[in-house]
């Protein structure tokens, strides 16, 4: 099954679609993921991709889509995969129906309000992509995975968030009407507890 999660910044995609890749037995593609290990890297494509970033905006287009079209090629994905905010415009979902075929996309939904304070406590393990929120770590700064040290993303700082959610109003979510209209869209209620979120997604896309 190749499926898209689409949903604001916050919304739990990064938490869910590592759920349902272990359930599926699917990769999760999550494109800030790879531009996130880009940037620690240095290589030029994260260099690039930075100083969009940091200021919450989007990457152009042309270097995302050719990120995953060439994700999408490895072997991994011949059962299935799922794109974890891919894509967020419409050119790219344009260009990516070039070259893929999706199944579903699962809409996350949730308030802007409970977004900036989903954001605003996240903390991320760079090395093994673990997120946490600190309501939930009881003082603790590693990660429960791998025992890494926990950050705060630079982009979860307060102004780059409203920036990003404005960012998804005015592009990404127009997706949801382009996906509509192809009669993919799954809409799940992204602010109910994680398990009831994850059970919904699972009845959604039928599995
Ligand atoms: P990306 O990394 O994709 O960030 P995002 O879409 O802004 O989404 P997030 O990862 O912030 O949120 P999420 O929905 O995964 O939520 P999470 O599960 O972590 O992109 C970063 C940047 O890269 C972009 O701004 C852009 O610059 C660039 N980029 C990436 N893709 C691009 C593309 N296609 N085109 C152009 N540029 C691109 O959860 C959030 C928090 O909430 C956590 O603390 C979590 O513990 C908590 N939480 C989750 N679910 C629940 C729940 N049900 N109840 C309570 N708390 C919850
Ligand atoms: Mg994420």
């Amino acid at each position: 099954m190749n499926v898209i999660f689409l949903g604001p910044p916050g919304a739990g995609k990064g938490t869910q679609a590592v759920r349902v890749c272990e359930r599926l037995g699917i990769p999760q593609i999550s494109t800030g993921d790879i531009l996130r290990r880009a940037i620690k890297d240095q290589t030029p494509t994260g260099l690039a991709a930075k100083s969009y970033i940091d200021k919450g905006q989007l990457v152009p287009d042309s270097v995302v889509i050719d990120i995953v079209r060439e994700r999408l090629e490895r072997d991994d994905c011949k059962a299935g995969y799922l794109l974890d905010g891919f894509p967020r415009t419409v050119l790219q979902a344009e260009a990516l129906e070039t070259f893929a075929k999706i199944d579903a996309v699962v809409d996350i939904d949730v308030s802007d309000e409970k977004l900036v304070e989903r954001l605003s406590g996240r903390r991320v393990c760079l090395s093994c992509g673990g997120t946490y929120h600190v309501a939930h770590l009881n003082g603790s700064t590693t990660c429960e995975k791998c025992g890494e040290q926990l950050i705060q993303r630079d982009d979860d700082k307060a102004e780059t968030v409203l920036s990003r959610l404005s960012v998804y109003h005015a592009q990404t979510e127009p997706l949801i009407d382009f996906y509509t209209q192809r009669g993919l869209i799954k809409k799940v209620d992204g602010a109910q507890p994680m398990d009831e979120c994850y059970a919904a997604i699972l009845a959604g896309l039928g599995v």
